[in-house]
């Protein structure tokens, strides 16, 4: 395949492509899909209106050709789609890509963890935003105990997945358990990395007093552990990394608020109805999917793709403020994945 090179208008390339294949989840995590908003009654998308495999495969192979190397499945919860390690399995056959990776909340892991390695999954990010029942279960909202996501990261770590940890710090909620959860990890060889608190979508109550920065969490962390710094294995990676000194173990940070990382920003994100995003903040995407079901072929959605990615010059985290926090029309996060 010979590859076709884009840049969008800060002369940042494309790289990595994170697909939600479905917008539902299993849980209700208070800082994504809170109760009063995605309670019962709300309405998620009917399966006619989620991309197909066919379709996905189809627009994969375009992002391909324009240098995608990386995809990332993404939901909602991603192991709600069916038959997903079958999505797996074709998108790890197409040329380009090298890396297929998964984020999930990691409680249907204990089914499917084998199943989506078999199917030539590498990786796996698993969230878990405390230990403790208590806090981990308001979190959750759904009466999910932290036993079930590490029976699921003890499922992955048998069938051979690599995976890492994602807690979300949040202040005064789970702040006070974030040694607790470093132990822990450290102690199993896992990677564990804090996220700072974001203002995605527009449900989930943020504002600056409730973010943990990466300078706080590091203080914290720094009077129990000795830390030093890893190098970026490559351009544009999220998460700030550091080692436990003396062993192999790392720790990360992704600081999209206090420290943000849009320069170096390589990410577009396709939903689960095949809107196209190049922000994570986005107030509209583009519609792929109508695209595709027009029976557009291969070089038609690759035109499309190169002429969106070329006027992309979005970078909220850098320009992140009171006003825009308010009044920026944003997409959700149990929408867009993450
Ligand atoms: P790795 O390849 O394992 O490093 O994956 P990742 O960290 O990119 O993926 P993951 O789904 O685990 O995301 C971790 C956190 O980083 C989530 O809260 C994401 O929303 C956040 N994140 C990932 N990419 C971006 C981005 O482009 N912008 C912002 N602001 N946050 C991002
Ligand atoms: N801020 C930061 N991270 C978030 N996540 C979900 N909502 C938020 C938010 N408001 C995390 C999830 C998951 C990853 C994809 O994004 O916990 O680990
Ligand atoms: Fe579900 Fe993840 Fe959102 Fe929690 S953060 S509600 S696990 S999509
Ligand atoms: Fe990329 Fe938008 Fe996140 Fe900045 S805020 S790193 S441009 S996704």
């Amino acid at each position: 395949m010979t590859k076709i090179k884009v840049q969008d208008k800060w002369n940042r390339p494309l790289q990595d492509l994170r697909i939600s294949v479905i917008d539902r989840c299993n849980f209700r995590c208070i800082y994504c899909m809170p109760k009063e908003i995605f309670g019962k009654d709300y309405a998620f998308l009917p399966k006619d209106q989620l991309l197909s495999f066919d379709e996905i495969e189809s627009l994969v192979k375009v992002f391909a050709e324009l240098g995608v190397n990386k995809i990332r499945l993404t939901g909602g919860e991603p192991l709600l789609r069916r038959n997903l390690a079958d999505l797996i399995k074709r998108i790890n056959q197409i040329d380009g890509i090298n890396d297929v990776a998964l984020t999930t909340n990691g409680v249907l892991l204990v089914r499917q963890a084998q199943q989506l390695k078999d199917a030539g999954l590498d990786r796996i990010n698993v969230s878990l935003d405390a230990l403790d029942d208590t806090v981990f279960k308001a979190i959750n909202d759904s009466g999910v105990s932290s036993s079930a996501v590490i029976k699921g990261i003890d499922a992955a770590e048998e069938a051979g997945l690599t995976v890492k940890i994602n807690m979300v710090v949040e202040k005064g909620v789970n702040d006070n358990h974030v040694l607790e959860m470093a132990s822990y990890f450290k102690k199993r060889g896992i990677t564990l990395r804090f996220i700072e608190f974001m203002d995605v979508g527009t449900s989930n109550g943020w504002d600056f007093s409730k973010v943990v920065t990466k300078k706080q969490l590091f203080e914290q962390l720094t009077t129990k552990f000795e830390l030093e710094p890893v190098d970026a294995a490559y351009f544009g990676e999220v998460a700030k990394r550091y080692r436990y000194k003396g062993t192999n173990t790392e720790i990360g940070f992704i600081t999209s608020v206090s420290e943000s990382f849009c320069s170096s920003c390589t990410r577009a994100r396709l939903a689960a109805d095949g809107k196209f995003y190049t922000c994570l903040f986005a107030s509209a995407g583009f519609d792929l999917r109508k695209l595709v079901r027009d029976g557009k072929n291969h070089e038609q959605l690759s035109e499309e793709v190169q002429t969106i990615w070329g006027n992309r010059a979005d970078r909220y985290s850098d320009e992140r403020t009171e006003e825009t926090v308010k009044n920026r029309k944003k997409i959700e996060m149990s929408y867009i994945g993450g």
